[in-house]
């Protein structure tokens, strides 16, 4: 949805007392931009780091891209609203865990694993979620391996430790997430259930490809 609308359509909802507790949030949503995007750029420097040393000892590199993003207040006050939590600062800090929001593109299937594993080995980083939608599927096919860490930032005076999502995937399921968003945001969310179903045989066929380009990856280097 347009954010510039859904915003206007929001703050028309809401009665006039709620109005002002909203925009203070705003405000202190933006204060604590900074906190999450710092925390953003130390993940984003560990997995470049991760992916020259790969790069480095094995001539290949593990990490097709990278992408980030920091959830909107606009964003913000929508999941609050729509899970039930207070809508204040605090309330986002404690609640929503994808406030920073990380995408890490791979080559392949075991290249996912391996840099989840690193993630994990991390002594600064502290796992507090892992969902594997590659071993278990959501219903809509949807494929990727989803974390959530909390990373040290070291402020002036405090150290704050901040939980950042990272969704990784093969270039292949990037590819089907991607267009399966856009063909839901199109229609404003009614897909059909026999083209739900058609969507779902793609994210299959897809899998199948991802693992047979894994195999043809593991043959040629066992030649070596
Ligand atoms: P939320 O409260 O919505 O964050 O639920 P959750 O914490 O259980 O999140 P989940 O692990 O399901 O991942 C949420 C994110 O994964 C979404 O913001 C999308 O980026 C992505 N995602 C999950 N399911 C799908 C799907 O079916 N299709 C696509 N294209 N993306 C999905
Ligand atoms: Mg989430």
């Amino acid at each position: 949805m347009d954010e510039k609308k859904f915003y206007l359509d929001t703050i028309e909802q809401i009665v006039p007392a709620q109005r002002e507790q909203i925009v203070t949030a705003f405000y202190e949503f933006l204060e604590l931009e900074h906190l999450y995007e710092s925390a953003a750029e130390i993940v984003k420097t560990q997995l470049n780091i991760y992916d020259n040393e790969f790069s480095m000892k094995f001539q290949r590199n593990p990490i097709h891209s990278i992408e980030s993003r920091i959830k909107s207040p606009q964003s913000i006050v929508e999941k609050l609203q729509r899970k039930g939590y207070p809508v204040s600062a605090k309330s986002a800090e404690q609640h929503l865990m994808d406030i920073a929001g990380i995408r890490v593109i791979c080559y392949y299937i075991d290249d996912i694993y391996a840099i989840a594993e690193l993630l994990t080995r991390h002594d600064e980083m502290q796992l507090v979620k892992v969902k594997d939608y590659i071993n278990n599927p959501k219903p809509s096919g949807y494929r990727s391996f989803h974390m959530v860490l909390t990373v040290p930032v070291y402020m002036s005076t405090v150290k704050k430790r901040v939980p950042v999502e990272i969704q990784i995937r093969t270039i292949a399921m990037d590819f089907w997430a991607a267009l399966e968003h856009q063909l839901h945001y199109k229609t404003g969310c009614v897909v059909p259930p026999s083209l739900k179903e058609e969507l779902k045989e793609c994210a299959e066929t897809i899998a199948e490809t991802d693992l047979k380009m894994q195999d043809i990856y593991r043959q040629i280097h066992e030649l070596d």
